[in-house]
């Protein structure tokens, strides 16, 4: 039997996630919105191209949480994205009210599944979804460091004219304009970045990716989807195939990398059990005290949820 994700938000994001999930075959999809006929709309469609793509997991679109239940893992990407010139913070207000009630209404038809939140700002995000699921720490994980670091891949791709499957990268932090390239972790073809590309070219890059959000949203006045639904696909086939994949993911700290009671991107080993651990990487000064700064800026946001 085909595990069940549930998506929340039948907006760019989650649309994109439903049909990054549904290809890969492992599970259907159900996708809600307060929106009628947007969800059923989108989930015919993608029904449709099933024959064409290959895949037999069944998309449910629909406007309520019952047939949502049972669900191995639901994403929240319901709420408002970025508009230009609007902060991921700005959001704030209006996204906490929407993944509270979200989550409540999800958790009950599913009291057992793994959440993943990707509604903005991400990190404050996932506290809303953790204090209104209940659930521990392992089954509440963020999803933004998959894309952060898919982007880093990218412009090191696009300097280097390397494969992107060569390029190993990681980002991590909060989902803000202080996240942080971990460039001492970074290789190209198992060669350190720092020996291929000069200090000044990296630092336009990790400039680039900090800000790679927000290059989007001014080229499409909207916020990216692609990437950001093919990283929730990553997550999720990692969480229900328990493919124990090392992903940077949001997770809560507890005392690791020196930071407490705080969602964060870290690198996470993530499966059938959601976050089974944190992996604490060695990281040198300048990135630990560009965490710590991090970290304060994810605080400040927290910090305003009522
Ligand atoms: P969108 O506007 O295309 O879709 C959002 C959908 O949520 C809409 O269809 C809307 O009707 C629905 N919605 C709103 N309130 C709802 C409710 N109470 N119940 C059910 N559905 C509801 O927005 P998009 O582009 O899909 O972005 C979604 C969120 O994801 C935004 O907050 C955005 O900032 C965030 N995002 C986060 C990323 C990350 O890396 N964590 C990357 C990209 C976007
Ligand atoms: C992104 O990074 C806005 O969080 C969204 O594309």
């Amino acid at each position: 039997m085909r595990a069940k994700v549930t998506i929340i938000g039948a907006g760019n994001v989650g649309a994109t996630a439903a049909q990054e999930v549904a290809r890969g075959d492992y599970a259907d999809v159900v996708l809600i919105d307060i929106v009628e006929n947007l969800p059923q709309g989108k989930a015919l469609d993608m029904n449709e191209s099933g024959p064409v793509l290959g895949y037999e997991a069944k998309i449910t679109g629909s406007n309520g949480y019952e047939e949502s239940a049972g669900s191995d893992v639901i994403v929240v990407t319901s709420g408002k994205p970025r508009a230009p010139g609007m902060s991921r913070d700005d959001l704030v207000a209006t996204n906490e009210a929407i993944v509270q009630a979200v989550t409540g209404a999800a958790i009950a038809q599913s009291p057992d599944a793994i959440i993943v939140p990707v509604t903005n700002p991400l990190d404050a995000m996932c506290h809303v979804a953790k204090s209104a699921s209940g659930f521990p720490k392992e089954r509440v994980v963020g999803m933004a460091g998959v894309l952060d670091t898919a982007r880093f891949r990218t412009f090191i791709s696009f300097e280097t004219g390397a494969s992107v499957r060569d390029i190993q990268a990681l980002v991590l932090g909060g989902h803000g304009d202080q996240m942080v390239p971990i460039v001492s972790a970074t290789t190209v073809g198992g060669v350190p970045l720092s020996r291929l590309v000069t200090q000044e070219r990296i630092y336009s890059m990790v400039e680039r990716t900090r800000k790679g959000g927000g290059e989007i949203v001014n080229l499409l006045g909207t916020s990216a989807w692609y990437a950001p639904g093919a990283a929730v696909a990553e997550m999720v086939a990692s969480i229900v195939l328990d493919q124990k994949r090392v992903l940077p993911c949001t997770a809560y700290l507890e005392g690791e990398y020196g930071i407490d009671g705080l969602y964060m991107g870290v690198p996470a080993t993530l499966g059938a059990g959601g976050v089974e651990e944190i992996v604490e990487l060695e990281l040198t000064s300048d990135e630990r005290s560009e965490l710590d700064v991090s970290a304060a800026a994810v605080r400040e946001v927290v910090a305003v949820l009522s």
